[in-house]
C-alpha cells in the first residue's frame, strides 16, 4: 500500500488505555493513524513508543471540550492529509464519586461536555474533511452501561454498576450516533456505537476487566468495516449490544 492509498484514521484519547491500544491495532493493520492527545507531549511519547515498534504515527495536540484547539487540530490535519478517512471518539471521562441526586453539577457538565458534547464537537469539526473521504467512518466508544435495558433490568450485569452521570452520558451518546448515522448516511459516512466491555484501564482494575488488547477489538473492527457494512448501530466484540 502506498502512503498516499493508506486510510487516515484520528483516534481521539489515544495517549492512554483503550484509545492508545486502539490507535496501535490501526497502524498495525496499515493506518496512517494520528494519536490524538490533549497533551503534547503524552502524545508524542506514545507516537515514540509506537516508533520503537516499527510503526509510524504522527500526534494530533487535542482536547475535546476546547473548541480552539479541536477546530485548530482539524486545520493542522488537513494541511497534513487532505482529508479523514476514520474517526474513533474514543475520550472519555467517568466523574461519578456517588449518586446522581447528590452529584456536583460540574462534575455532570464535565462529564456530559467531554463524552457527548466533546464527540459532537469534534465530529463536526473534522466532518468535512470525513466527507472527502470515499467511505468515512466514526465510531463513538459508548459503555455497556450505556443500555437502557440493562439499566432497568435487574438480573443484567450491569444493573448494579452505579455510574449514573456516566451511564446518562453514554445513553446521550448512543442516541446522537443514531442521529448522526441517519444525517450522515447520503454522504456515505457509516455511524456507530461500541461498547469495549469492562477493560483494565488506569482506573478500571476491576476482577474480570479485559486487558486493552481486547477492549480495543470494537473499536478497531468498526473503523474498518465494508461499504456494506451496519451503520446506527450499537456493538460489542460478540456483534449488537441491547440498547
Ligand atoms: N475501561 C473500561 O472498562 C471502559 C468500558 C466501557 C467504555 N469505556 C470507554 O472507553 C474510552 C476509553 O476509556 P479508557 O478506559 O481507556 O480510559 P483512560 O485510560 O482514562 O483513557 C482516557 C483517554 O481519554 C483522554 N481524555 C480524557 N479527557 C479528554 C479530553 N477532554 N480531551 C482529549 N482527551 C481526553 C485521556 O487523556 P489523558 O491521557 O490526557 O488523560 C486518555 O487518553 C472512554 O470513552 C470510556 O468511557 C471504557
Amino acid at each position: 500500500m502506498t502512503e498516499n492509498s493508506k486510510l487516515i484514521a484520528l483516534v481521539t484519547g489515544a495517549s492512554d488505555g483503550i484509545g492508545k491500544e486502539t490507535a496501535r491495532q490501526l497502524a498495525e493493520k496499515g493506518v496512517r493513524v494520528l494519536v490524538g492527545s490533549r497533551g503534547q507531549e503524552k502524545g508524542q511519547g506514545v507516537v515514540d513508543e509506537f516508533a520503537e515498534a516499527g510503526l509510524e504515527t504522527e500526534v494530533v495536540q487535542l482536547d475535546v471540550t476546547a473548541e480552539e484547539s479541536v477546530y485548530l487540530a482539524a486545520g493542522e490535519v488537513e494541511r497534513r492529509h487532505g482529508r479523514l478517512d476514520i474517526l474513533v471518539n474514543n475520550a472519555g471521562v467517568a466523574l461519578d464519586r456517588g449518586p446522581l441526586t447528590e452529584a456536583p453539577i460540574e462534575d455532570v457538565m464535565m462529564t456530559f461536555n467531554t463524552n457527548v458534547f466533546g464527540t459532537l464537537r469534534v465530529t463536526q469539526a473534522f466532518l468535512p474533511l470525513l466527507k472527502k473521504s470515499s467511505h468515512g467512518r466514526i465510531v463513538n466508544v459508548s459503555s455497556g452501561l450505556a443500555s437502557l435495558l440493562d439499566m432497568t433490568d435487574e438480573a443484567s450485569k450491569y444493573y448494579d454498576v452505579l455510574l449514573p452521570s456516566y451511564a446518562s452520558s453514554k445513553a446521550a451518546l448512543n442516541a446522537m450516533t443514531v442521529h448522526l448515522a441517519r444525517e450522515l448516511g447520503p454522504a456515505g459516512i457509516k455511524v456507530n456505537a461500541v461498547d469495549p466491555d469492562l477493560t483494565k484501564t488506569r482506573y478500571v482494575d476491576l476482577p474480570g476487566a479485559l486487558p486493552v488488547e481486547v477492549g480495543a477489538e470494537p473499536s478497531v473492527r468498526y473503523a474498518l468495516i465494508d461499504d456494506d457494512g451496519p451503520t446506527g448501530g450499537f456493538f460489542d466484540r460478540f456483534g449488537p449490544h441491547k440498547w
